[in-house]
């Protein structure tokens, strides 16, 4: 277990097939159990499989990113709608924070960020690939209607899944005493 987390690689280059029904409920379950102040349970996850889901992803990407910037170019345009497609699922990870008056609202977003690194790592131990991307249209807030959001929430993440179509490559691991001190 411990070994798996500090091997984790990221994979940017995925491929179908994406993860079984049965271990989605596996690495749900792990993403369920995050710690979480005074039990609010602020996380969704809404996922995106298939070519007919991830294009419809790709609409909502460009038809915000428009919103925002109406001039954008015919090549921008096709780029912003073809990145669902890097994966054969993405899911959009949500913070539905509930602005509890005893929970400071960015214990519920890293209660959602939890979340995704346990889905993360229960992916990666399970031989799949992952990638927790936001870029700028994470935080465009038109992307939030078409999602069935609210204003209040948050979009932690786009969480691309997959097979790895290349070897995964774990990072050196920092040096723990350049970030670790006694107090
Ligand atoms: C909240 C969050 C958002 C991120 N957004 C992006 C992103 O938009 N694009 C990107 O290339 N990497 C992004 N990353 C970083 C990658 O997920 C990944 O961690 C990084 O490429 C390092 O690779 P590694 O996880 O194998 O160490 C993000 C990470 C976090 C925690």
């Amino acid at each position: 277990m411990i070994e798996s987390i500090i091997n984790r690689a990221s994979c940017g280059r995925l491929e179908a097939p994406a993860p079984s029904k049965e271990h989605m409920e596996l690495m749900f379950q792990a993403a369920l159990r995050a710690p979480d102040h005074r039990g609010l349970k602020p996380w969704e996850y809404i996922v995106f499989e298939g070519e007919e889901a991830l294009n419809r992803l790709g609409d909502y990407l460009l038809q915000a990113s428009l919103k925002e910037q109406p001039d954008l170019g015919e090549e921008a345009q096709l780029k912003i709608k073809g990145k669902p497609h890097r994966a054969p699922m993405v899911i959009v990870a949500v913070a539905k924070a509930q602005n509890h008056p005893k929970v400071p609202h960015i214990e519920e977003v890293l209660s959602v960020g939890a979340g995704v690194q346990n889905l993360i790592l229960g992916a990666y131990d399970l031989g799949y690939g992952v990638y927790w991307r936001t870029g700028g249209v994470a935080y465009n807030d038109y992307l939030k209607e078409p999602l069935g959001l609210g204003y209040e929430d948050t979009i932690v993440g786009f969480i691309y899944l997959g097979t790895p179509s290349i070897e995964l490559k774990s990072k050196p691991v920092p040096k723990v005493e350049e970030f670790v001190r006694k107090g």
